[in-house]
């Protein structure tokens, strides 16, 4: 049985929750079983249904089971009859995204869930979900528009579109999508997800950072060496080439998720914890970010493609010989890049970024390196095990803490060695992280929007991203290769050996 954290969160208001791609593997992976956890926790509301919108020809029947199948082994505290409920009430609509017969459908269901026996019954209140490839959302909100759909049903408040990473594939297209969003919805209607901002662990970059004293005052470059940002995977890239082939890491990891929680290790305390506040912060520092040349590009982005290798001593093949990857495919699995943010707060504090597929474990995390001490004064044997003060935010997986500094070694001399003070999350709050999903499809019920990634900051870190990807297309040059199991192309040390530095690895 899972415990969840204690939580004062809202019940959601009635609404009809619409998935387009409902039988895809995010519904049944993360999706589903969010909505069942909000469902059993009392968190969604008892009238709430569940539309799947799809391809495939499922039918209520065949919709209702992947419902169950998907929540199966999914054991909750809570009441596990809300759960039935929902699935009672939920309808598949069979068809194409750009056909509007299949919004017309779409819409009688929603009329009928809006009258349906519960009082009141979904209230006209609309949630829809894009977990299609992104190709599609366009054409999936103009048929929304033309079916009357991207309003609020008769005595509705809410009509919301939650949109899935990759919001674009560069500066010009997420701009034209934007265009294209904002040509029938409201900038308060569009909920960008980014998953990673559901982490618990990210969200405590705030806690930490605002509800202490200590934190903020050494928070910046009189005390800040540098800054690193890991996001290490294990797997390889799966079954997932015919999206990846097309990305790489920077549109998929960098652009996104490591950007996100730049943004939050770096801003300005925000006014309050309101949604606008928190991004208005967050914008202004993904703007403060330096923009590379497309010529110093080569000097401060590095990026590699795993070769075959292995991984916990078993072995696994390169990412030329995954499943639908081009043997010739110069796609990166791996990118280091050095960021400058000028601004007053973090000039000439270097932001070293990483991110990689088949990196020896899975790891997130954020590391602040303290500037050294101005004097030592100890022989250079005493402190010879001394390394930087390291404050280590462990994101992913085994969640916490951990403070990095000198200490004595009990004995007769008078020797110094780096030790640990440690907070970890499972043992400080004795719960699992609830899956992100199940936050952020509950703030996007309630409309809290703190956690959906604004316009502006979508355009600021493709701004960011962009000349790299300039350089990288006038560039002939393969990605450096790495060994699968290895932390990435000897080139990614080197980018910190120059300064003096080195990564910390997980
Ligand atoms: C997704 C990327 O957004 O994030 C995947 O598309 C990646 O390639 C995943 O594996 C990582 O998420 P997490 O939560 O496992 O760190």
């Amino acid at each position: 049985m899972t415990t969840r954290t204690s939580s004062s969160a809202v019940p959601a208001p009635p609404a009809a929750i619409v998935i387009f791609g409902a039988s895809g593997d995010l519904a049944s992976r993360k999706l589903l079983p969010a909505l069942h956890a909000l469902a059993v926790e009392g968190l969604l509301d008892r009238s709430a249904c569940l539309i799947g919108v799809g391809r495939s020809d499922l039918g209520d029947g065949g919709w209702r089971e992947t419902m169950a199948k998907a929540v199966a082994d999914h054991q909750l505290e809570g009441d596990p009859a809300a759960w039935d409920a929902v699935v009672e009430r939920s309808h598949w609509v069979t068809g194409d995204y750009t056909a509007p017969e299949t919004y017309e459908r779409l819409a009688q269901l929603l009329r009928d869930a809006d009258e349906g026996d519960d009082p009141g019954g979904c209230s006209g209140n609309r949630l829809f979900y894009l977990s299609v490839p992104p190709t599609l959302f366009t054409d999936i909100v103009d048929c929304l528009h033309r079916a009357g759909l991207n309003t609020p049903g008769k005595g509705g408040e809410f009509a919301r579109i939650v949109i899935e990473k990759p919001f674009g594939t560069d500066l010009e297209s997420a701009r034209a999508l934007d265009a294209a969003l904002h040509a029938h919805l409201d900038e308060s209607q569009i909920f960008r997800i980014d998953h990673y901002l559901g982490k618990e662990t990210v969200q405590n970059v705030l806690a930490l950072r605002f509800a202490n004293a200590i934190f903020e005052p050494l928070w910046n470059r009189q005390f800040i060496d540098s800054v690193q940002i890991t996001v290490a995977e294990k797997e390889g890239v799966g079954h997932r080439a015919g999206f990846y082939e097309g990305a790489g890491a920077l549109r998929d990891i960098i652009q996104n998720h490591a950007l996100q929680v730049v943004a939050l290790t770096a801003m300005e305390p925000p006014v309050t914890m309101a949604a606008d506040p928190i991004r208005d912060e967050k914008v202004k520092v993904l703007r403060a970010i330096d923009h590379l040349d497309v010529d110093e590009v080569g000097n401060e982005v590095v990026r590699g493609q795993y070769t075959a290798g292995e991984i916990d001593g078993e072995s696994v093949p390169g990412y030329r010989q995954e499943p639908d990857v081009d043997p010739e495919s110069r796609t990166e699995t791996f990118v280091a890049l050095r960021l400058v943010i000028d601004n007053w707060r973090w000039a000439g504090v270097p932001f070293y970024i990483r991110t990689g597929k088949r990196l020896p474990k899975r790891a997130t995390e954020v590391v602040f390196r303290a500037k050294a001490a101005p004097h030592l004064p100890f022989s250079s044997t005493q402190v010879r095990n001394l390394g930087p003060n390291l404050l280590i935010l462990r994101i992913q997986p085994d969640e916490g803490i951990t403070l990095e500094f000198g200490a004595k070694v009990p004995g007769t001399t008078f020797d110094i060695k780096t030790v640990d003070m440690e907070m970890t999350w499972r043992e400080e709050f004795g719960a699992t992280p609830p899956n992100s999903y199940e936050r952020l499809l509950h703030d996007a019920l309630v409309g809290d929007a703190t956690l959906f990634i604004r316009s502006d900051e979508v355009d600021a870190a493709w701004q960011v991203v962009q000349p790299i990807l300039d350089a990288w297309a006038e560039d002939s040059h393969p990605p450096a290769p790495y060994p699968a199991g290895t932390w990435g192309p000897r080139e990614a040390d080197l980018l910190l050996e120059r300064d003096g530095r080195t990564w910390h690895n997980p």
